[in-house]
């Protein structure tokens, strides 16, 4: 946590993610009251007192989202299938998927006998964390990165081994989806994550390319934390993407798509333009991206501008067209091109984009 001391005494601490505050938000103004299940996003800085190396800040940016009121396993899949079409939107690929499950309150303290059985006679050997961890919840000693921890826990037992079967059966089932909708995912055992109010689902998106700090986006179950904050018990689901490591690999991809208009408006002569913005207000009210041609510009320069956008297509309009009702357009990615009555517009993109 990023604690302090503020100038009138105060003991003051900064967010560290905002699952909680979502949770919060929900049980003070009862929305369980509301028909489920009820999806939420936000995204802001948070702030975490860790020892800052690349890819990891003190302060640093998530987005994240969650979902209340389903324990179905297919608001787990369908929470990760957004993530999914989420990071792909952004042309990242080379990301890994990895789901685990972590039980409830009915299977994990048998998971933990084991647990504290198996590290009892290794505490000498783990690192300082991991020996605070045995105490508190020795499950979190799974996932230390510190080499000689890692060493240690070699043939421990397993979360997924002493699953209830209602925890089995909702894993299992999770499994299945994630096959249906075709989203590759490894199953790591070790991944418990490291907030404690997880139930069940826990799942990480990695990439290789981000060095240790290499998870771009993380989450998992929560059905109890609702209760916990005060409310009825609801179960709930979310993940929450870090902003700087997107950015980071979106730096080092190149490769995604930058987002360009679906049509510049290049024209000729004053009725023109009026009527270009004419145009161009009706494709924007279908939620088209339209850019307007510099009223008064030469063609060849509003021709570069709509080149340097690279807008999916150009429309071009002078006093001719304009008294014969129609325009000219024209495709750039393949220069094919050809003449639309302007009543016809809406059609055309229908048809075409
Ligand atoms: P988290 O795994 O602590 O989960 O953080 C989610 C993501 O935020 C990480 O995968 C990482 O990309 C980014 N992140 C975390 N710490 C840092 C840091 N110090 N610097 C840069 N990026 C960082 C949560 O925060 C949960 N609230 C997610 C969640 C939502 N679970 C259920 N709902």
């Amino acid at each position: 946590m990023y604690t302090f001391t503020d100038k009138g005494g105060r003991s003051l601490t900064l967010r560290p993610e905002g699952t909680a505050s979502v949770v919060r938000c929900y049980v003070e103004n009862h929305l369980s009251n509301q028909s489920s299940p009820q999806k939420y996003y936000y995204l802001g800085p948070m702030f975490r007192y860790e020892r800052p190396q690349a890819g990891r800040f003190r302060q640093f940016y998530q987005i994240g989202v969650e979902a209340f009121g389903s324990a179905n396993p297919v608001m787990d899949a369908e929470v990760l299938s957004m993530l999914r079409h989420f990071l792909a939107s952004l042309g990242l690929g080379g990301l890994k998927f990895q789901v685990n499950s972590i039980g409830c309150e009915k299977c994990r303290p048998g998971c933990r006998e084991s647990l504290l059985d198996f590290f009892s006679d290794k505490l000498d050997g783990l690192c300082p964390d991991c020996v605070r961890r045995y105490h508190l919840n020795p499950l979190r000693i799974l996932d230390c990165k510190v080499r000689r921890c890692v060493e240690l826990r070699a043939g421990s037992p397993k979360v997924t081994d002493s699953l209830c079967g209602d925890c089995r059966g909702h894993f299992d089932e999770l499994q299945a989806l994630l096959d249906l909708l075709d989203i590759p995912y490894l199953v790591n055992p070790d991944m418990v994550r490291g907030l404690d109010y997880y139930t069940r689902t826990t799942f990480e998106v990695i990439s290789e390319g981000l060095g240790a700090q290499n998870a771009v986006a993380a989450g998992g179950r929560y059905d109890r934390l609702v209760k916990e904050f005060g409310g009825a018990e609801t179960p709930a689901i979310g993940f929450a993407v870090g902003m700087e490591r997107i950015v980071g690999l979106m730096k080092k991809s190149g490769g995604h798509d930058v987002p360009a208009p679906a049509v510049f408006i290049a024209n000729i002569g004053e009725a023109a333009a009026r009527e270009s913005i004419l145009i161009a207000d009706r494709l924007r009210g279908k939620c088209l991206w339209a850019e307007l041609g510099e009223a008064g510009a030469s063609l060849k320069s509003q021709m570069r501008r709509a080149d340097r956008l690279s807008a999916e297509y150009v429309f071009i309009i002078g006093e001719e067209e304009l008294k014969a009702g129609k325009l000219k357009w024209k495709k750039l990615s393949d220069s094919t091109q050809g003449e639309i009555s302007l009543s016809g517009i809406s059609d055309f993109f229908l048809k075409n984009h």
